[in-house]
């Protein structure tokens, strides 16, 4: 199987599908790797690295969707990639269907093969392509916090660890799953007072469990979300729930009784936020101050630390990249029911149940198509 690297070309989009370590293990395997010249460059991954992998570079965007037939990608394809994309090819990447109804109606007229990232999900129920992201966004959710909290970037002017004989500064963390939990770990290593809030009892019970002592957790209610928010230096929103929009946890006059110059960093912002005031913003301009309250709504924060995030990225594709190309993606399907939890759109059919819910187009049963 020949598998094609492109150049991502959305946007502030830095990663890349595949490390020059993936190529290696692709080409050790006896699959043909083409990478778009430079597609690795922003990740700092070289032409030369690929080709010391095995992989051969390609001079044009073209020529490596002409020639392949897997197209690995991090991000869902723009405009510009829609007529590249050709029937029966596989295209593997992060899709996000239900917020882009052009993008479901070019890739149904593809007749391609969809598998996408964001549904694959594992025995558990957990989703082990979204993982690697919230874990990095949910770090720099406390990183940024950190920086934005100084006065020459417009806040408090308060170390988040203090220092001998001076308090840290609090940290509320609301949701303690995947990324709320990293916020945490690096907001104990950097010596902050860290409180964690979760409605799921579980879920705390864990964290209790994870962290002992050095972590206050506490179940999240409007009482204790509006007493924690009070006191804290930075607030750190990481709250999901599952296949809708994200609660809105702190109101437009609730900013009237929180600190003066705190920082809110709404990581859930992808799913429309979890503070009232919370509106998307991008890494040329991430922050923006209401009520003097900074705002931190990043959408696509692991773009920011794209070589950690590319590698991060393929350490969890590349198994399932290797099983579909060694055994196509109907058997890869048949075999593995992670990877047809994957499958969305098949040669034109819609096959995952929520995306034909959300436009109202017809399901197709993926066995039907296998
Ligand atoms: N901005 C970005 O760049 C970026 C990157 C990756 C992920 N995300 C987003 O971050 C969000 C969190 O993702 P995750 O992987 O950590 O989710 P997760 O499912 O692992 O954790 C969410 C947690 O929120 C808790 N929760 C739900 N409602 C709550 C409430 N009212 N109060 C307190 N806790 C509540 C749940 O019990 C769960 O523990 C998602 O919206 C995800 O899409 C954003």
């Amino acid at each position: 199987m020949v598998i094609g690297i492109p150049k991502e070309i959305k946007n502030n989009e830095f990663r890349v599908s595949l490390t020059p370590e993936g190529a290696s293990i692709l080409s050790t395997k006896g699959f043909t790797v083409l990478v778009e010249r430079n597609a690795g460059k922003n990740s700092n991954f070289l032409n030369k690295n690929y080709e010391k992998a095995g992989a051969t570079i390609v001079e044009s965007r073209n020529e490596v969707f002409r020639k392949s037939d897997m197209i690995l990608k991090v991000k869902e394809p723009i405009e510009e990639e829609y007529d590249l994309i050709r029937e029966n090819q596989i295209v593997f990447t992060y899709f996000h269907f239900a917020s882009h109804r052009p993008l479901l109606d070019a890739m149904i007229k593809s007749k391609s093969i969809c598998i996408a990232y964001e549904t694959v999900q594992d025995k558990k129920g957990a989703l082990p392509l979204l993982t690697p992201m919230s874990e990095v966004a949910g770090r720099m959710a406390t990183q940024e916090g950190a920086k934005f909290l100084e006065k020459p970037m417009g806040g408090r002017g308060i170390l988040l660890g203090g220092v001998t004989g001076v308090d840290p500064a609090k940290v509320l963390v609301i949701g303690g799953g995947i990324s709320g939990t990293e916020s945490a770990k690096m907001a104990v290593g950097l010596g902050a007072d860290v409180t964690i809030l979760d409605t799921n009892r579980e879920r705390l019970n864990e964290l209790k469990n994870l962290f002992g002592s050095k972590v206050n957790c506490i179940l999240s209610t409007e009482e204790s979300i509006s007493k924690y928010a009070k006191e804290s230096d930075l607030i750190i929103g990481a709250v999901l729930i599952p296949g809708a929009k994200a609660p809105k946890l702190l109101t437009k006059n609730s900013l009237k009784t929180l600190k003066y110059r705190c920082v809110l960093v709404d990581i859930a912002i992808d799913q429309g936020g979890c503070f009232e005031t919370s509106k998307p913003t991008t890494h040329e301009n991430p922050v923006y101050v209401i009520d003097d309250i900074l705002h931190y709504c990043v959408a696509n924060m692991p773009g920011a630390v794209p070589y950690t995030s590319t590698i991060a990225l393929t350490n969890v594709t590349l198994p399932y990249v290797i099983e579909i190309a060694e055994k196509g993606w109907e058997e890869a399907s048949k075999s593995n029911d992670e990877i047809k939890t994957g499958l969305n759109i098949v040669k034109g059919k819609v096959v995952n149940k929520n995306i034909s819910e959300c436009f109202k187009t017809e399901y197709h049963i993926p066995d039907s198509l296998i």
